[in-house]
């Protein structure tokens, strides 16, 4: 019996669940993978407790993914490039942290052909989110980031060569640039959020994807679309496939991803 879950604060509308249990169903494993609440103050002896309990890791979300990498014994060069991780595998007592978010976004843009690799990219937002959406882009010619709260814009692209901040009331000049793809790595647009402001001129992004899902389509994608930016992918597909190489981190089994996407898509 193979037991995993994904922690978080708070935690109780993740569809990781729903996600993880299929593919052990899928694959003909025993397993089981739960959601866990743990505070910020519980974090760390919640995980050494599963440790102890034999289970094969977690997944991790907001609000702990940097002190995921910091609890962790071993870390994978991706998660320490990113400064975060959202996977921990327990070995042997031991806890691995990994970081898959930037795999999830890679194979995001490769479902709508966009390579990781363009000529100019433009990432809004500078929080959780961003820096494995950075990451993902390194071998890009050029990325400029642009958030609200400029200090954090360039606390983040300090740490990356390939990557310059400018200022938040620059994006719809940005945007005028067309670069081949535009992120929205703000929370803008969630449930609950107020939706991204954002004008769009005659020039658009070549593609679009935004790390919110929920709402089908998202403010973002509906205000790209009817700009006229063709490629479109939101949130879910970040979701469905940083999961993948996590159950086969936990299984040794690689999951039908497009599948579930697809799946999970048609149901909400
Ligand atoms: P955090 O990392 O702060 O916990 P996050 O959800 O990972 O939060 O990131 C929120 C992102 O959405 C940040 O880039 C945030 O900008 P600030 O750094 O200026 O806070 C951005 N964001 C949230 N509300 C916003 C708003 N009303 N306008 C513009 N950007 C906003």
């Amino acid at each position: 019996m193979i037991k995993a879950g994904v922690i978080g604060h708070p935690i109780s509308h993740s569809l990781s669940p729903r996600i993880h249990n299929q593919w052990f169903d899928d694959v003909g494993i025993e397993g089981a993978y739960q959601a866990i609440d743990a505070a910020p103050q519980a974090f760390e002896a919640a995980v050494y407790g599963l440790v102890e309990q034999g289970w094969a890791g977690l997944n991790v979300t907001i609000p702990h993914k940097i002190a995921a990498l910091e609890i962790a014994l071993e870390r994978s060069p991706t998660a320490e490039a990113v400064g975060a991780a959202n996977l921990l595998t327990f070995a042997g007592g031991d806890v691995y942290a990994d970081n898959t978010d930037v795999f999830g976004f890679e194979r995001s843009l490769e479902e709508i052909g966009v390579s990781a690799s363009v000529e100019h990219a433009v990432v809004l937002g500078a929080g959780g989110a961003a820096a494995a959406v950075l990451y993902a882009l390194r071998n890009s010619a050029r990325v400029t980031l642009l958030n609200r709260t400029r200090e954090r814009a360039d606390a983040l692209a300090s740490r990356f060569p390939h990557v310059e901040a400018r200022d938040w009331r620059e994006r719809d000049a940005l945007v005028a640039q067309a670069p081949d793809v535009l992120v929205n790595t703000t929370s803008l647009g969630m449930t609950g959020q107020p939706d991204l402001e954002l004008a769009f001129g005659d020039a658009v992004p070549a593609a679009a994807v935004d790390i919110v899902y929920g709402k089908e389509p998202t403010p973002f994608l509906r205000m790209a679309k009817a700009a006229g930016v063709e490629k479109r992918m939101d949130g879910l597909g970040m979701l469905v496939f940083q999961a993948a190489p996590s159950f086969e981190a936990w299984t040794g089994c690689f999951p039908d991803a497009d599948r579930t996407l697809a799946e999970v898509r048609s149901s909400l």
